[in-house]
C-alpha cells in the first residue's frame, strides 16, 4: 500500500480520472463526473478548468472560455488559469486580453517553463510575433535546455525572415542531438532562405538517409542539387501556411503591404457589378478576397490544403463551403460549367506549372465567367518558370497570357503591379490576370 502522502486526495484524483476520460474521448461519462465534482467542491477552481478541456474537446470554444473565466475567478492569479484563458482568447482574435493575461502568468510563475510556452503561443497566435520572439528569446535564455522553446523561437525566426538569428539555435540543438529531425529540416531552411546551397545539399543528403520516402524532403534534395521541381508538394505548402495562419493578415496586410486580394476582388466585381455570381476561390488562405468583396448574391466555395487557414477564413462567414484539398485536385474535379469566376491569388506562385490549370480554369466555368488570379513576375528574358531563392515559382506574364489563349480564353488582360507587397524591404513586382471564358454560341 503507498504511503498517505503519496496519494492524492480523492477531488484530484477524481480530475485525474475526468482528465484521462477527456483524452479517450468519453465525453458523457466525463460530464457526469464532472458534475460530480461540482457538487463536492464547487468553489475549488481545478473543476472547472478541467471542464473547460471538455468543453475544448466538445469543440466548444465559448464554453470553454466560460469555463476558464470561472476558474479565474474562483482563484485571481493562479498562473494556469490565466495562460489556458489566454491561449482561449488569442485563438479568438482578443489579442490584447490575451496578451494582458499572458504577462501576469509570467510574473506569477517565472520559473515555470510550460508558462513561457504558453506565452509564446499566446503572442504567436495573437498575431504579435515580436512579443512572441522577445518572450522566446527570454525563454531561451531562462530555460536553455527546454528544446521546446529553442524549437520555437527558431521557427518564428525563420517565419519572419531572420534565417542567421534561427540558424544559431538549430545548430545548438544539432550539436546536442545530431539526427533529430525538425532541427535537420530547420538548418535546411535556413541554409536554403540564406542562399546557401552547398550548406542546403548537406543538410537534405543528411535528411533524405534519414527519410527516403518524404515528399518534402524528396523536394528540397533535388532542388538543392540542381534540379527544378514544376509544383512544390502539398506538404511543403502545409508547412509554411499552417504556422503562418494566426498572423497571416497581420503580417502580410499590414506589415508588408499585401493588397492583391482587395486589387482581385474589385476586379472581380467590375466584371459583376450586380454581385450575382458564385465565385471558387482557389487557395483561400484566410479569406481576404471574401473579406474585400463582402456579401454577394451567390456562393464562395473556398479551396484551401492549409486546414489552420481554412479555419482563419470560416470565422468571417463569408464563405459558403470550404474544401480541403489540393487546388489541382479540385481544378480537376470540378465537373464543367459550374461557376462563374473563379480567383486565385498569390497561390500559383506555389502551384508553379500552370498547365494544367489554366484548361481546366476554362472548363469548370460557366460561359462567359471570368477566371482571375495573380503571379510574381519572371521578366520577359528568363524563363518562363522560374522557382526563387524564395522557393516560390515566378512566371513570365507573356508566357500565361499565351497559355489562357490557346486554352480558349478571351479578352485576356495583363495588369502589372510594381508591388505586389514587400519583401525584404523591396517592392516584390507581379502581375494580375483576368481571363474570360467565350459567351455560349447562340
Ligand atoms: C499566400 S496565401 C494567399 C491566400 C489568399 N488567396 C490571399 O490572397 O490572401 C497562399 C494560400 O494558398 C494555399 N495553397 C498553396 N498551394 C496550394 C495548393 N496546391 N492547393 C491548395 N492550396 C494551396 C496556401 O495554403 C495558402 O493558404
Amino acid at each position: 500500500m503507498s504511503s498517505p502522502a503519496s496519494t492524492p486526495d480523492p477531488l484530484t484524483h477524481a480530475l485525474q480520472q475526468i482528465r484521462g476520460l477527456i483524452e479517450a474521448g468519453q465525453l458523457q461519462p466525463a460530464a457526469q463526473a464532472l458534475n460530480a465534482a461540482q457538487k463536492q467542491a464547487p468553489l475549488d477552481a481545478r473543476v472547472p478548468l478541467v471542464g473547460m478541456r471538455l468543453a475544448q474537446r466538445a469543440g466548444n470554444l465559448a464554453g470553454a472560455t466560460q469555463a476558464a473565466r470561472r476558474a479565474l475567478a474562483l482563484a485571481p492569479g493562479w498562473h494556469v488559469a490565466q495562460i489556458e484563458l489566454a491561449l482561449l482568447l488569442a485563438q479568438q482574435k482578443q489579442g490584447e486580453e490575451a496578451v494582458q493575461l499572458a504577462m501576469q502568468a509570467l510574473a506569477g510563475a517565472p520559473k515555470d517553463a510550460q508558462v513561457m510556452v504558453g506565452a509564446i503561443n499566446v503572442a504567436h497566435l495573437s498575431g504579435q510575433s515580436e512579443q512572441a520572439v522577445a518572450w522566446a528569446e527570454d525563454g531561451v535564455r531562462r530555460f536553455p535546455e527546454v528544446a521546446g522553446i529553442r524549437l520555437f523561437l527558431a521557427r518564428l525566426l525563420v517565419a519572419l525572415g531572420r534565417p542567421s538569428d534561427a540558424q544559431v539555435h538549430y545548430e545548438y540543438m544539432h550539436s546536442r542531438v545530431p539526427e533529430h529531425e525538425e532541427t535537420l529540416r530547420g538548418l535546411l531552411s535556413c541554409a536554403v532562405r540564406a542562399g546557401d546551397n552547398d550548406k542546403a545539399a548537406q543538410w537534405a543528403e543528411q535528411l533524405l538517409t534519414l527519410k527516403p520516402d518524404d515528399a518534402l524532403v524528396q523536394y528540397w534534395h533535388a532542388i538543392t542539387h540542381g534540379q527544378m521541381p514544376t509544383t512544390q508538394p502539398p506538404e511543403v505548402v502545409t508547412s509554411i501556411f499552417d504556422d503562418y495562419a494566426p498572423s497571416f493578415d497581420l503580417h502580410l496586410v499590414r506589415g508588408l503591404k499585401y493588397q492583391t486580394p482587395k486589387v482581385v476582388a474589385d476586379a472581380l466585381l467590375a466584371c459583376f457589378p450586380d454581385r450575382k455570381f458564385n465565385l471558387l476561390d482557389l487557395g483561400c488562405g484566410t479569406g481576404l478576397v471574401g473579406v474585400y468583396l463582402g456579401r454577394i448574391d451567390g456562393h464562395i466555395i473556398g479551396v484551401d490544403l492549409s486546414e489552420k487557414m481554412i479555419e482563419q477564413a470560416a470565422r468571417h462567414g463569408i464563405y459558403s463551403r470550404f474544401h480541403h484539398i489540393n487546388v489541382l485536385d479540385a481544378l480537376r474535379e470540378t465537373p464543367a460549367d459550374h461557376y462563374e469566376a473563379i480567383t486565385c491569388t498569390d497561390v500559383l506562385v506555389y502551384v508553379g506549372d500552370l498547365t494544367p490549370v489554366i484548361p481546366n480554369a476554362l472548363r469548370i466555368l460557366k460561359a462567359g465567367g471570368h477566371f482571375i488570379f495573380s503571379c510574381e513576375l519572371a521578366t520577359e528574358d528568363e524563363a518562363d518558370l522560374v522557382l526563387r531563392p524564395s522557393q516560390r515559382y515566378a512566371h513570365k506574364a507573356s508566357a500565361v497570357e499565351r497559355l489562357c489563349r490557346e486554352a480558349g480564353f478571351v479578352d485576356v488582360q495583363i495588369e502589372h503591379l510594381p508591388t505586389l507587397r514587400m519583401e525584404n524591404n523591396q517592392p516584390l513586382p507581379g502581375f494580375i490576370v483576368t481571363a474570360r471564358k467565350p459567351a455560349a454560341a447562340v
